[in-house]
């Protein structure tokens, strides 16, 4: 979900709807502004379900203020629909709020209030917290704003507007993001600094606990408790074009398209020629400590998880660490062992992702030690680990991730050096793993450079009801990854299997109608990964692969470039970016937003 608001002079609701696009990829079944300003009675509101083009199309002409606050919402409690939409209101029609998040105890709480005769407009969790504001005797909105948070239960990111304080905006920060914009009498508040970015790049983050307030020229920020926190805003260094689309129909492509830059901003710095090993500035680990990681397991959900599957093989084969990753969505409900020797990584685009950052708070708790590897810089969960190494891969807007996934995994190889360096690696090795990063960028130009011909492919294949994606080792979590970009933006089905397990059982499904998408990697494996061809093309499968040379068994060979063996993965998989992108523009699927997804998932 996103939110967006605006105190100041302009006209707030061309504002806030442009904001609102900026932080449409965030969640976007729904969408709601409310307005006011110094001269008006009241708050003016509008809601609609569907897009935020649907909600511009809804505003009337006269929906004039200068104060403001907006979402755009993803759906947890509730159907998308103009009631469940946000900003909600008091029965007074006093109060109104947006929030992100969570609250945990809100049914209890609206059994209580429905108890004392209000009335609920929605189903969902947040309109709980309107009614405590809107119920409040105490006098100033900062009060009755902190009365009703110490009445809930769970995470939030909410702004609040009261109809007898036109004058100001109060916000709080409690596990979902809130950061203010500073402008020259003038100020921003929002979920994202995407949506701040266009108008100032004085930027401040809000803690946990922490509430502040916006007036036209001047803020304050203190916590939930009333003890005043000093907060001096920061300049960004992001440019604003970093977020918008440029040349390109879609920002899937923009980020395809733009990772050899992404890839060469994740090394620049970082390589120590002298010792052939990297500098990682972030990491706060000495050599002595590093040799007393006995494991490493890694931790994400989605294309991250499947970023640290191919982490945790480089750390294996540099390191020689014993190192595997795991869905965080599942460790944290597994009771895990929690092991004082191992090492914890924690992988997020984000930095958001609540499944991600409640097994970081638990691990942490148990006395783990835990690094991040996040792209978003201050994020919680990079604000939550011990160290950790910054992805910079830049904002990354579509919702399925091509660019963070491939700048993670170099971050991995980088670790995986640097592991590798401090315990067995030789020096001759870690020269030629640098050698292969170094290659990275200009082989992943070339790889991009076959965009026509994947497109071709693409369009033969689209028809297809589904997809088989097969790897061995080092192939594998490339095989899991193109398959899971196929499904989020074509909505085919895809299935991802080693390729060794396809006679245990998949091989019952080949047919002509079932491609199936092999990765074949140049390496000891080759002969492997061969034989696994042959066996599907015995039952007349079509087979397009991924390789370093011409493949005879298959229909269509999509060639990259060879790299260092444990740095192919880093690679392979880009092409099957594309591949799934064309898919989708032939299938006319919405590239940027797929049905039911969001970029962050910051509820359980
Ligand atoms: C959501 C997105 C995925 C993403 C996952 C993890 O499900 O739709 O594309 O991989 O979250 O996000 P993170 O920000 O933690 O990498």
């Amino acid at each position: 979900c996103g939110i967006v608001g605006y105190i100041g002079k302009r006209d707030v609701a061309p504002l806030l709807l442009e904001g609102l696009q900026r932080l449409e990829y965030r969640g976007y079944d729904s969408a709601g502004v409310v307005i006011t300003s110094p001269k008006a009675t009241g708050l003016k509101m509008v809601k609609a379900k569907g897009r935020v083009r649907d909600l511009e199309a809804k505003v009337p002409a006269r929906f004039k203020g200068t104060t403001g606050i907006a979402h755009t919402r993803w759906a947890t409690h509730g159907a998308p629909s103009d009631e469940n939409a946000h900003p909600h209101m008091s029965g007074d029609g006093l109060v109104a709020v947006v929030h992100n998040g969570i609250i945990d105890n809100a049914s209890e709480l609206r059994a209580k209030l429905t108890a004392e005769g209000i009335e609920f407009r929605s189903e969902t969790d947040t309109e709980v917290l309107t009614h405590l504001i809107a119920r409040s005797q105490l006098t100033e909105l900062e009060d009755k704003v902190r009365e009703a948070l110490h009445l809930v239960e769970g995470t939030y990111g909410i702004a609040v507007v009261h109809a007898d304080f036109p004058d100001r905006i109060v916000v709080a920060r409690n596990g979902s993001p809130v950061v203010l914009g500073i402008g020259d009498k003038e100020m921003f508040v929002a979920s994202d600094i995407a949506a701040l970015i266009t108008h100032t790049r004085q930027i401040v983050t809000l803690d946990d606990g922490e509430m502040a307030t916006l007036k036209a020229d001047d803020f304050r920020t203190y916590t939930t408790a009333g003890t005043r926190t000093a907060n001096e805003p920061t300049t960004v260094d992001l440019e604003a074009a970093s977020f918008d689309m440029g040349d390109h129909d879609t920002y899937m492509h923009k980020e395809i398209s733009e990772q050899a830059d992404a890839v060469d901003r994740v090394l620049r710095g970082r390589i120590d020629d002298r010792f052939s090993t990297v500098h990682l500035g972030g990491l706060n680990l000495d050599a002595r400590d590093a040799r007393t990681v006995r494991r490493v397991k890694i931790l994400g959900c989605g294309t991250s998880y499947h970023a640290g599957l191919i982490g945790a093989q480089l750390i294996e084969e540099l390191a020689r660490i014993p190192a595997d990753a795991e869905p965080a969505s599942e460790f944290r409900y597994r009771n895990a062992v929690v092991d004082p020797d191992t090492l914890y990584i924690a992988v997020s685009q984000s930095g958001e992702t609540y499944d991600v950052l409640a097994a970081v708070q638990e691990l942490k708790r148990k006395g783990a030690r835990v690094f991040g590897v996040v792209n978003v810089v201050g994020s919680a969960i990079a604000r939550e680990s011990d160290a950790g190494v910054y992805v910079h891969a830049g904002p990354e807007v579509c919702v399925v991730s091509t660019k963070c996934f491939t700048n993670t995994t170099v971050a991995f190889a980088l670790l995986a050096l640097h592991l590798g360096r401090i315990r067995d690696l030789s020096v001759a090795d870690g020269k030629r793993i640098i050698e292969g990063l170094r290659k990275l960028p200009a082989q992943i130009t070339e790889i991009l450079a076959q965009e026509a011909e994947i497109k071709k492919i693409a369009e033969e294949y689209a028809d297809a009801r589904s997809m088989m994606f097969i790897g061995r080792v080092r192939g594998y979590p490339v095989a899991r990854e193109a398959s899971l970009k196929l499904k989020e933006v074509s909505y085919i089905h895809a299935e991802a299997y080693p390729a060794s397990e396809l006679k245990h059982g998949p091989l019952a499904l080949i047919e002509p109608a079932l491609p199936t998408v092999a990765i074949v990697p140049d390496d000891d494996l080759l002969e492997k990964n061969r034989a696994a061809m042959e066996e599907i093309k015995a039952r007349s499968g079509r087979i397009l692969a991924v390789a370093h040379q011409e493949q005879e068994k298959a229909d269509h060979t999509i060639v990259v470039p060879k790299n260092e063996d444990e740095l192919d993965p880093i690679l392979m998989g880009i092409p099957l970016q594309l591949l799934a992108y064309h898919t989708a523009l032939t299938l006319g699927r919405d590239i940027d937003k797929p049905r039911n997804l969001a970029k962050s998932v910051t509820v359980e």
